[in-house]
């Protein structure tokens, strides 16, 4: 089978050309809701070709990592066109090579739906761990659609954006916020039934510890 970072160092030379509609139909308009309230050191999870750059808030510090090394030169080079200072890192989600407390916020668009279930409390307590108390984590993820149209149609996607992406609709990713030690603030569609913006907060707690797995 092949591995995640096999499958986007295939495709990150055509990715934005196959996104574009779905870029300019669905996600141009939600991409700000990732960073409305956040300022500060922000960590891009999965930053993919760096599509949330545009809406990164003006005077913040992105970090983006991402595990394909073909995504994160579209990245840089989105970044350099922008004329927008990003750091840019290959990282996994699960081990992030950064110290504790040292994000003031996280955001992570269409990660957690090519990352498979038994990896995601991995992902979440990492992204957890290097949040700052309160930090906020927001999460723009596919889910299954639940009526009976949209859920077929989303069937015959999904081996599509399996094979091309390692995606699926099919996650569970609000069921692993208990595990991961972060709080589910708000969890909302944003796009029919079939996107959701899920916004979540590392622990306040001063001293408490965010278990590194
Ligand atoms: C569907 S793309 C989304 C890209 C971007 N966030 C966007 O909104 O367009 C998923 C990205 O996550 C990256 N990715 C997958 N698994 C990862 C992991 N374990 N750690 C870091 N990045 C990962 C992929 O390489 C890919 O660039």
């Amino acid at each position: 089978m092949r591995s995640t970072l096999e499958r986007y160092q295939r495709i990150a030379s055509l990715y934005d050309l196959l996104d574009l509609p779905f870029e300019y139909g669905r996600y141009r308009r939600i991409r700000p809701l990732l960073f409305q309230g956040v300022s500060g050191r922000i960590l891009d999870a999965g930053v993919g070709t760096g599509r949330n750059i545009p809406f990164y808030p003006p005077d913040s510090q992105v970090v983006g990592i991402d595990l394909s090394p073909a995504m994160l030169a579209r990245a840089a080079r989105r970044a350099r066109k922008l004329g927008r200072s990003v750091e840019l890192h290959r990282m996994d989600v699960t081990r992030l090579d950064m110290p504790d407390r040292s994000f003031d916020a996280a955001v992570a668009s269409f990660l957690f739906c090519v990352l498979p279930d038994e990896r995601q409390v991995a992902a979440l307590r990492e992204i957890g761990r290097v949040l700052k108390p309160g930090g906020i984590l927001r999460l723009l993820e596919y889910v299954r659609p639940k009526g009976a149209l949209r859920s077929a149609l989303a069937r015959l996607w999904e081996p599509w954006m399996a094979w091309a992406y390692g995606a699926g609709f099919d996650r569970h990713t609000e069921q692993h916020v208990p595990e991961s030690g972060l709080e589910l603030l708000e969890s909302r569609f944003v796009v029919d039934d079939l996107i959701k913006l899920i916004s979540l907060r590392a622990s306040e707690i001063k001293g408490e510890s965010k278990g590194r797995l």
